[in-house]
């Protein structure tokens, strides 16, 4: 990871121990597997990356508690989101011109809740193909799970369920390699289900 991200990271790790539980490991492993699927021809890393780093920081402004589903948790954690993204990156004098587009992509990156399928947004289409799979990934499976009271089997087919309605308003995969990633994480949590 460049100098740089691993700065971001570093102020964004305090907030996300105050923020939603399980967010320092949801981080933590949307960077780790983005970078392996999409390189940085395909898209502007400076971009994405901070992107990734900071987008659920807006959930340490969020009392204990709340509900992450409800949609208007959904929209002020994106507002604050924005809002401390941007003193984080001023602190670090990151390019004022991607700051602008930091922000406003965190400002969005949860408006698919809102029917929006980020066609005209690539770096948010490769975001929420990551943010949307780490339900499916081993660690988030249980962590979202809790969240909304299911038992894995329900759970498993829950997400299911949710893709279905990604295809149905036509939030795509950026990439083969991303579509097979999370059909081999989907496929791994089945077999966990009769282990
Ligand atoms: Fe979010
Ligand atoms: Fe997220």
């Amino acid at each position: 990871m460049k100098e740089i991200y691993k700065k971001i990271l570093e102020k964004a790790l305090p907030l996300y121990e105050k923020g939603r539980e399980g967010d320092v490991e949801h981080i933590k492993w949307l960077a780790e597997v983005i970078t392996k699927y999409v390189n940085e021809f395909e898209v502007d890393y400076d971009i994405l990356i901070p992107v990734v780093l900071l987008h659920d920081v807006g959930y340490s402004k969020v009392p204990k508690g709340s509900n992450p589903f409800d949609l208007d948790i959904r929209k002020f954690h994106s507002e604050e989101g924005a809002k401390i993204s941007e003193e984080i990156l001023e602190e670090l004098n990151y390019p004022k011109d991607k700051i602008n587009e930091i922000k406003r992509l965190i400002l969005k990156h949860d408006n698919w809740a809102f029917g929006d399928d980020f066609a005209d947004e690539p770096v948010l289409r490769i975001f929420n193909n990551f943010d949307f799979m780490w339900m499916a990934s081993e660690k988030g499976f249980d962590i979202v799970r809790k969240f909304m009271k299911k038992e894995p089997k329900e759970f498993y087919e829950q997400i299911n369920e949710f893709q279905r309605k990604n295809e149905e308003e036509g939030r795509k995969w950026f990439n083969k390699n991303i579509e097979e990633f999370y059909n081999q994480l989907m496929r791994e949590r089945k077999e966990g289900l009769s282990t």
